[in-house]
């Protein structure tokens, strides 16, 4: 858990935050053992934005990784940061079972699933007729 905490530390570096100035990191660990990490991205035009998570998510399914064990979230917040929404979602088509684990600059860290997280989730049974 430390290192993986450790890379989301690490990966926070790269954030591109002009417009919030909240730099968020994400390592997001493979069922294959590689960690795939991420920052936000911002743009001028807000909504544009991507989040940590999805940025290492979009790295990791790009490559061909669509199985993932845990993520590690990591912001300068008084609390362990949770993943938003969307990221919630996102994340949800490739891992319900996930293990999050929200995380601090400050060393805290609180383990939750993603399950908990997102209950009554909208997947792809549910869009059964
Ligand atoms: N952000 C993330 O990267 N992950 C989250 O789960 C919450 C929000 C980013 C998006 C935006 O760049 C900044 O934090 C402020 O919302």
């Amino acid at each position: 858990m430390k290192k993986l905490i450790s890379k989301a530390k690490e990966a926070r570096k790269k954030a591109y935050a002009p417009y919030s100035g909240f730099k968020v990191g994400a390592a997001l660990e493979a069922k294959n053992g590689k960690i795939y990490t991420g920052s936000n991205v911002e743009n001028a035009s807000y909504a544009v934005t991507c989040c940590a998570e999805r940025t290492a998510l979009v790295k990791a399914v790009s490559e061909g990784v669509k199985s993932f064990r845990r993520i590690a979230i990591v912001a300068d917040t008084k609390e362990p940061c949770p993943p938003c929404g969307v990221c919630r979602q996102a994340l949800y088509e490739f891992a319900p079972k996930l293990e999050v684990i929200m995380a601090n600059t400050r060393g805290q860290a609180e383990v939750i699933s993603l399950g908990e997280l997102l209950t009554c989730a909208f997947h792809s049974e549910k869009m059964r007729r």
